[in-house]
């Protein structure tokens, strides 16, 4: 225990969600297969674990409709979102819609989830392990496959608000 005294601060849900949108992130759409064909969600808090072994992580709100799909199918791919792809940002948050309306996708050579066209990106994997955090689970997933595309510039996330690169690769 560190000699250093702190201080618990008083906020409200507001105020913390205000603080947190100031760290910017990409982008993902976390997709597997359901009983009625690929689900998928918009997801910002994607990380990568450990690279030894390859490990990546995210967490999914209790209230996710995806969340039974996650944990009876297993396999997953993070799609990362290049800046072409805001509009599918906003379709995959929106639950209890037909998110896959006009959305071109394929299994991935992987591990057979749904993958997306145009992103910077994706990871594909098993999950290991699902862990307790409050309104929403930690899903640790063990990395079977990955893909990049240097040439597309990514989505980005901050303060509410998308965002771009502002310069060009
Ligand atoms: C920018 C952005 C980031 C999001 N990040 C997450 C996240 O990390 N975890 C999560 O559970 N939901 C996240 N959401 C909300 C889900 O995408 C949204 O609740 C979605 O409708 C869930 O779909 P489902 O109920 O079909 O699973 C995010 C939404 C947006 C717009």
């Amino acid at each position: 225990m560190s000699a250093i005294s702190s201080t618990l601060q008083v906020f409200d849900q507001r105020e913390y969600r205000d603080a947190m949108g100031g760290f910017a992130s990409g982008i993902t759409i976390i997709t597997t297969h359901g009983a009625e064909g690929p689900v998928g969600f918009t997801c910002q808090s994607f990380y990568s674990v450990s690279v030894d072994p390859p490990l990546i992580s995210f967490s999914v709100a209790r209230t996710s409709r995806s969340l039974a799909s996650l944990r009876e199918h297993g396999k997953v791919v993070v799609n990362f979102l290049s800046s072409e792809q805001q509009h599918l940002s906003g379709q995959f948050a929106r639950s209890g819609t037909d998110k896959w309306a006009g959305v071109e996708w394929y299994p991935s050579e992987s591990n057979g989830a749904p993958t997306l066209d145009g992103g910077t990106g994706w990871v594909a994997g098993e999950i290991e392990r699902e862990i307790e955090a409050g309104d929403h689970l930690i899903f640790l997933v063990a990395v079977s496959g990955i893909s990049t595309d240097p040439e597309r510039t990514p989505l980005l996330f901050y303060r509410g608000k998308y965002h771009e690169l502002e310069y060009q690769i």
